[in-house]
């Protein structure tokens, strides 16, 4: 599935958006996420840290704990965002909550240089275990 730049540049302004509502007075690495749904939802999510550090729960998690709260199981991209010139890409538990909902997945990592890091899920979590491996 090709997605329109309409679509892109709202995932785009919805990670954005969720970044400035990160929680991170510890890291101060402040992270947005935003995932589409094959609904054409698009749920938000940032990182929410905790003075106890490994409670700490990733933007992209968030935004997929949203969805999947809504009712929102197949997720067609994720858009993740950090402020600076510098992509972040996926944690590694990130990519394998994402791809619990969505194998075949863009995920499009944007930061304030002029293009994303465009990926498939299937790239950046290669021969991954999943539903259908049970
Ligand atoms: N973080 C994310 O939100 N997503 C990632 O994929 C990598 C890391 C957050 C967790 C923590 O609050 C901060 O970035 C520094 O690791």
């Amino acid at each position: 599935m090709t997605l329109s730049d309409v679509v892109l540049e709202k995932l785009r302004l919805a990670a954005c958006a969720a970044s400035e509502r990160a929680y991170a007075p510890y890291s101060e690495f402040h992270v947005g996420a935003a995932v589409l749904t094959e609904s054409g939802e698009i749920f938000t999510g940032c990182n929410v840290e905790n003075a106890s550090y490994g409670l700490t729960i990733c933007a992209e998690r968030n935004a997929v704990f949203q969805a999947v709260a809504q009712g929102q199981r197949h997720l067609l991209a994720c858009a993740i965002y950090v402020k600076g010139l510098r992509v972040a890409m996926p944690c590694g538990a990130c990519r394998q909550v994402l791809r619990e909902f969505g194998a075949e997945m863009e995920v499009l990592c944007f930061s304030d240089a002029a293009e994303p890091v465009r990926r498939t899920l299937g790239d950046l979590l290669p021969e991954s275990f999943g539903p259908e491996s049970l």
